[in-house]
């Protein structure tokens, strides 16, 4: 069987099957959304000629390592295309995003662009969201009242689970591209993922909440027999 890497490959490789000449893209963060900015450089080195909008530094540094033309969401506000990566892909193409801390701006990005696909391996697709826990992007003045008001917001939303600051590998408090902290919710299960996200909209001091709803219309999903598009 392919490797999980292999599978991102193919799943990003099938993702430039959606790009023309002249497209707008935003541009995804994760190790599948790298694969998409990898294989587009070559695109790009052979001549299409698109712009991209990076929803990451990290994916700003890579597109610019690999020749693909950037330019920032003041600059681009209205984007053809976005493909990034996901979590975990539910119900209703329901996505968990932000494992890797780029929630903010990958909502951003998605939310200015006509078309979100999303690119994964199948092992991403699930029955329910809320195995991968739930991050949750807050200001840090006063993140222990934060995470009081959180915890009682979740729980009125009929979801249960500890909250943890995300810290890096050297113990230090992670901090988004947006000087942000995040707080990762193990709920375990998210049976109704429109009332959680409405529940963390209202809470104060929360900046943006890794539940993507209603933007993906499009997952390519890669597994051993090849690509799977799901549409909603
Ligand atoms: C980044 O913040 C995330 O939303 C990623 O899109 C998500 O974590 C998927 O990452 P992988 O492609 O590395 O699994």
């Amino acid at each position: 069987m392919a490797d999980a890497d292999a599978l991102k490959r193919l799943a990003a490789a099938r993702a430039l099957d959606f790009v023309t000449d002249g497209m707008r893209l935003g541009l995804g963060t994760g190790s599948t959304a790298a694969h998409f900015v990898d294989l587009l450089g070559d695109r790009v080195a052979a001549g299409l000629k698109v712009v991209g909008v990076p929803t990451s530094e990290r994916t700003r540094a890579q597109a610019l390592s690999r020749g693909v033309p950037i330019a920032t969401l003041d600059e681009q506000p209205e984007l053809d295309l976005c493909i990034d990566g996901a979590d975990e892909i539910g119900p209703e193409l329901a996505l968990i995003k932000g494992g890797g801390g780029a929630l903010l701006r990958e909502k951003l990005v998605a939310s200015a662009a006509r078309e979100m696909i999303v690119i994964a391996d199948q092992t991403k697709h699930v029955a329910m969201l809320g195995q991968f826990p739930l991050p949750v992007e807050g200001v840090d003045f006063g993140i222990a009242a934060l995470q009081r008001r959180l915890d009682a917001a979740i729980a009125a939303a009929g979801c249960a689970g500890p909250g943890t600051l995300r810290r890096t590998a050297d113990g230090a408090v992670f901090r988004t591209d947006q000087n942000n902290v995040i707080l990762d919710y193990a709920l375990g299960r998210i049976p109704d993922p429109a009332r959680l996200a409405a529940a963390l909209d209202g809470v104060v001091g929360v900046v943006e909440h890794g539940l993507f709803l209603g933007l993906a219309r499009r997952a390519l999903l890669a597994g051993p027999d090849g690509i799977t598009l799901l549409e909603w």
